[in-house]
């Protein structure tokens, strides 16, 4: 059982680490979550995969359509995890972006 867990756990990050998965899910991005506010307000998240599923069911709720879950989310964890560095702060001379 343990042993199956283990196996497990590197399908998991064997999926994480897929390029063609990852793209997807950039595309993703862009199309169910740059309608509302763009998408700098989720790049500069640095989310576990745990509050990224709470933040696609938030927004969710608030009324976006996700049509590839499985790939925004392996996509969000990868460039945009927690454990990923933070992004530089872009800030214009008067403050307004
Ligand atoms: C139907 C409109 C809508 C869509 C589509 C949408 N969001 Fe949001 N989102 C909002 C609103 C409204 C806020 C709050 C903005 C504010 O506080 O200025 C927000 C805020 C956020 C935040 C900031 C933290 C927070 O929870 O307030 C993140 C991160 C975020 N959205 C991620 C996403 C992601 C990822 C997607 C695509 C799956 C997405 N959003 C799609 C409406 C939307």
């Amino acid at each position: 059982m343990k042993r199956a867990l283990v196996l497990l756990g590197f399908a998991a990050a064997a999926a994480a680490a897929d390029p063609a998965m990852i793209e997807r899910g950039k595309a993703e991005e862009t199309r169910s979550c740059g309608g509302c506010h763009g998408v700098r307000i989720t790049r500069t998240q640095r989310l576990s995969r745990g509050n990224w599923e709470k933040e696609l069911d938030k927004m969710v709720r608030w009324g976006a359509t996700i049509k590839d879950r499985e790939a925004i989310l392996e996509y969000l964890v990868a460039t945009q995890g927690d454990d990923r560095p933070r992004p530089t702060p872009e800030i214009s001379a008067n403050g307004a972006r």
